[in-house]
């Protein structure tokens, strides 16, 4: 009897424990390379006797999590934190569950290291609500090496030579561009080709002001065809392939090239391939000089006093210099602080780098309409529903062009 009892207390205290130093994390970084940069999430916050409770969600770009997420808080059972895009982060500081995270913040420093085009997404109404933990792109083409030396192909300078690119590769024999036929990475693509055919201004206008003209002009005519002429270089089972499977077809000499943003890298580093030696990352043809980014962030929910220690440690750590650096080498992205050293990072990495910051000071840092940066969900949502019908045929680039600026117009 009394051995029970001292079981009984014993257990209590150390589930009490356990509580008070877990985290618990809703994300969708479930791919091998996004799983390896999640480690180091984890040892660091190991390291700071921080536990982690994994809440793992899969889908790129984050529907699923995001649906997973308001199930969690509508059920009063919010998590520690969670992984989140741009424009939804605003949503969740009016919805108002999320946690205070000034103190934090001021006491590291936060808004004179993160540069503002994160910031305005990490704060709601003034006040720190979510930790960026990276900066990501879009606009990038992920190539095989040992395919274009073996047909002596140079990397495009714009979108003609890109198709003389892909005629090759597909003459050759392989899947010219390795795709996965989900909405989400049709509307990564996107991304690209709009920044390409129309420029940075039209980007701006088209995605992020949502002008009406801009979004029914004749450029975005020639947006959609220039999609119609990519999706004829997919192969035969693209639909609702994985986007890190899509990766694993460059990786493994299957294909000639990915479209997609620079999570991609993580995949063909955690397949212990080198940039320059076994793939080559460039910027999408046309768009070099302007980056469509996006940024992880951490939105911290309201937690019992219990859990705030440990999730103040989470944002604190998610933040650090020396993490920065780690966990952005294996993610692929690049950090969410302008005083991180470039020196861990290898040359795509080194590139994502410069380029943020040459974007950032010449005002072509855009935000990705596919990853939540340039529109509320509602609107992308809409983009996606009509890139995606487009893409799989059922609409000509005319009618797509119709369709968007009613899908557009009818979401706001
Ligand atoms: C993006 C996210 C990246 C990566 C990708 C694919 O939305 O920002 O970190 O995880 O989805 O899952």
């Amino acid at each position: 009897m009394l051995k029970k009892i001292a079981f009984a207390v014993a257990v209590s205290a150390s589930a009490g424990a356990y509580a008070a130093d877990n985290v618990e994390v809703l994300h969708w970084w479930t791919s091998g390379g996004e799983a390896a940069a999640l480690n180091v999430l984890k040892d660091d916050l190991s390291g700071n006797g921080v536990t982690w409770q994994d809440m793992p969600v899969a889908g790129g770009g984050g529907e699923g999590a995001m649906t997973v997420l308001r199930a969690r808080v509508t059920a009063n059972n919010a998590p520690t934190a969670a992984q989140m895009l741009g424009f939804d982060i605003q949503d969740w500081g009016a919805q108002g569950s999320a946690a205070d995270l000034n103190s934090v913040a001021q006491a590291e420093n936060w808004d004179a290291v993160v540069p503002s085009a994160l910031q305005r997404f990490s704060k709601y109404d003034g006040q720190w609500i979510a930790a960026p933990v990276n900066v990501h792109s879009t606009n990038w083409v992920w190539a095989n090496k040992k395919i274009f030396d073996e047909l002596g192909l140079a990397m495009p300078l714009n979108f003609d030579q890109l198709i003389d690119a892909l005629d090759a590769i597909k003459a050759a024999g392989y899947t010219a561009f390795a795709h996965g036929g989900q909405a989400w990475q049709d509307a990564t693509v996107f991304d690209s080709v709009v920044l390409s055919t129309g420029g940075v201004d039209f980007y701006r206008q088209s995605m992020i002001d949502l002008d009406a003209e801009a979004l029914g002009s004749d450029t975005m005519k020639t947006v959609f065809e220039r999609m119609g002429k990519l999706a004829s270089y997919v192969d035969d089972n693209f639909s609702g392939r994985d986007w890190n499977l899509a990766s694993a077809m460059v990786i493994n000499n299957e294909a000639g090239i990915q479209i997609m943003g620079d999570w991609a890298k993580g995949e063909f580093l955690n397949a212990g391939k080198v940039p320059g030696q076994d793939f080559m990352c460039f910027r999408f043809p046309g768009t070099a000089g302007a980056v469509t980014f996006n940024s992880d962030q951490f939105v911290m929910f309201k937690v019992g006093d219990d859990r705030q220690k440990a999730q103040g440690e989470m944002a604190k750590a998610v933040l650090s210099p020396g993490f920065q650096s780690a966990f952005n080498v294996v993610k692929g992205s690049v950090p969410a602080r302008t005083d991180v050293s470039d020196a861990d990072f290898d040359d795509c990495g080194k590139k994502g780098m410069r380029d943020l910051a040459d974007a950032n000071a010449n005002g072509t840092l855009l935000g990705s309409m596919a990853h939540g940066h340039a529109a509320p969900a509602a609107v992308k949502n809409a983009v996606y529903d009509v890139v995606t019908a487009h893409f799989n045929g059922e609409y000509s680039a005319e009618d797509a062009v119709a369709e968007l600026v009613a899908a557009v117009s009818d979401a706001q």
